[in-house]
């Protein structure tokens, strides 16, 4: 059974084949994305999804295909509605469009707009206990992580080095510092606090770092948002990582170190219980 495709203002499915050859987000990368949950055909933290989306949108200089959050949702309400399936994802990509490939794009440009909805294996209750292994790798990305733009070849292969050593992610180190995970955010637990890297070029601000952040301070853990040092990794009584597809999730291994106590931390565990709550009370 195929999904359901949306491009460009109208439905199909992904058996149809819709893009040319010199659409630029497959030439150039130039194109933004987004990926969002659904539970029970209810999507999670839409409005979040579409701010990122509009804030690189702009950064890029490609028109917003949504005019507003409202045309947004009415969109993706539809698509989940043509949805047979209850539970999943859905990925969106607007590129600058296509033309004649040349480095210089001409001004007015259609955007290409397609979202589609995917089937997909959230992480069970066992897996949310026993965590995930990590593995740490040279952060090779551009100077601009703060945009969810396409271009994912530093992170694909920073995660095939991770899958073939036997893990599930890698963490991404430049200068000695962590940066983030090659497809999530990365959290240590020190004495009872939270570590994160702050906002800035080096890492994306994540949907599920920001309400984690906010879901802390509510339940008075301190978070001090600092690069954590390379060092640091191997001392920490926790860590987790965030993003949409795997909500709260703690590190159990990082390049074959046990952290903590090879259980899954307390912050940890109120952190994600906490996280799950929102999620649910969001569809
Ligand atoms: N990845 N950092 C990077 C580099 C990411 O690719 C992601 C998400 C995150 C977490 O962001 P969020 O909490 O908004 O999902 C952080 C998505 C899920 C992906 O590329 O599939």
């Amino acid at each position: 059974m195929p999904d359901v495709l949306y491009i460009n203002g109208r439905f199909t499915t992904t058996d149809e084949r819709v893009l040319g050859v010199e659409d630029r987000g497959f030439q150039f990368g130039d194109a933004v994305y987004e990926v969002f949950k659904f539970l029970r055909h209810s999507p999670i933290f839409l409005a979040e999804h579409y701010e990122r989306l509009g804030v690189g949108l702009r950064e890029i200089e490609v028109p917003n295909p949504w005019p507003d959050v409202n045309a947004f949702k009415a969109t993706m309400r539809e698509l989940l509605d043509r949805t047979e399936f209850d539970d999943g994802i859905v990925y969106i990509q607007v590129s600058r469009g296509e033309a004649e490939r040349a480095h210089f794009w001409a001004e007015g440009m259609t955007p290409t707009a397609v979202a589609y909805s995917r089937r997909f294996r959230f992480p069970d209750a066992a897996k949310k206990e026993r965590g995930i292994r990590v593995i740490t790798a040279p952060d090779q990305r551009w100077r601009h992580c703060d945009l969810k733009s396409v271009n994912l070849l530093a992170n694909s292969i920073a995660k095939k080095k991770a899958q073939r050593a036997g893990a599930d992610e890698a963490v991404l180190l430049e200068e000695g510092l962590v940066r983030e995970g090659a497809s999530s955010s990365f959290f240590a637990v020190i004495d009872g606090r939270i570590i994160t890297h702050p906002l800035d070029e080096h890492i994306l601000p994540g949907v599920v770092r920001d309400h984690v952040i906010d879901l802390a301070i509510a339940a008075h853990i301190r978070v001090d948002e600092r690069p954590l040092r390379e060092a640091e990794l191997f001392t920490l009584g926790e860590a987790f990582i965030t993003s949409t597809t795997q909500g709260v999730m703690p590190v159990a291994e990082i390049d074959g170190r046990i952290i903590g106590n090879s259980r899954r931390g307390e912050v940890t565990t109120e952190l994600q219980r906490r996280f799950d709550e929102l999620e649910r009370a969001a569809q």
